[in-house]
């Protein structure tokens, strides 16, 4: 990881945050893309001072087009270069289906799903021009168990895990792998809201027992964008303590 360029959407804080002080600490600079400019400036700021790496946050929504191409024309400006995206920005709106309001599920989708496309497109480019790269993006077990109540999340993070492999396919003999992590239930902002009874419920679906924490999905994410993964791509890793087998 030593000099190389990531970047992180949705990193100013949780499991993205977490993804970028393991990939700073093992050497990487670091851009943190987040509609929350303060908190990505700050979590960048504090990155930088804990391993000494470059950093910046800056202010992106990977919906926009505009936005995303700014991002990245600063991001290569600043580094020269992006080695590693990780697409990782993503929200919940939940409620059962025949309730669901059209904007939640827009909103959703538009975020988890078209955004990711919208970063492998911009920075994709650039990799392609450098003919190397990793690309890991953030889905979820619920892309593939599907869950009650959330019809607009689970087919964004579907999606997701879809377009992994055609990315993966599309890049291959560029040099540029794209794999997916799909986390299970981890404790951070998103699941911090569940009711007691909601959280039993979900432990017993657990094989090992608890919530996985921003750590675990690291772990899995730093691998796959790390040459350890050479010969991987268009993979996706359940970090779910057995939930999904
Ligand atoms: N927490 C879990 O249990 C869990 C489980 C499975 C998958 N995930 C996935 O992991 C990823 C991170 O989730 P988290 O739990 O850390 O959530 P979080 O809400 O703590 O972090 C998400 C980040 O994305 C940013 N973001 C939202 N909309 C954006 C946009 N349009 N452009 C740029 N940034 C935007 C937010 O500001 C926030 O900083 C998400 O993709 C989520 O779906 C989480």
């Amino acid at each position: 990881m030593q000099g190389k360029n990531a970047v992180i959407t949705g990193g100013a804080r949780g499991i993205g945050e977490s993804i970028a002080r393991l990939l700073a600490k093992m050497g990487a600079n670091i851009v943190i893309w987040d509609v929350l400019e303060d908190q990505a400036k700050a979590t960048a700021g504090a990155i930088a001072s804990a391993f000494g790496v470059k950093t910046a946050g800056q202010a992106a929504d990977v919906t926009s087009g505009d936005s995303v191409e700014a991002a990245v024309a600063a991001a290569v400006a600043g580094l020269g270069g992006i080695d590693i995206l990780i697409n990782n920005a993503g929200i919940t709106r939940d409620g059962l289906l025949i309730r669901m309001k059209e904007e939640d599920w827009d909103k959703v989708l538009a975020i988890n799903l078209k955004g990711v496309w919208q970063c492998t497109k911009s920075v994709g480019r650039v990799m392609l021009k450098a003919r190397r790269g990793a690309i890991v993006n953030i889905a979820s077990v619920v892309g593939v168990m599907g869950n009650a109540g959330q019809a607009n999340y689970s087919a964004s993070k579907a999606g997701v895990i879809g377009l992994t492999k055609t990315s993966a396919k599309e890049f291959a003999s560029r040099g540029i792998r794209v794999n997916a992590v799909a986390p299970g239930f981890i404790r951070t902002a998103m699941t911090d809201k569940l009711t007691d009874e909601q959280r039993k419920r979900m432990l017993d679906l657990i094989p090992l027992g608890q919530l996985g924490t921003p750590e675990d999905v690291a772990d899995a994410a730093v691998f796959l964008a790390s040459d350890a993964a050479r010969y991987i791509t268009g993979q996706t890793i359940n970090v779910c303590g057995g939930m999904l087998m």
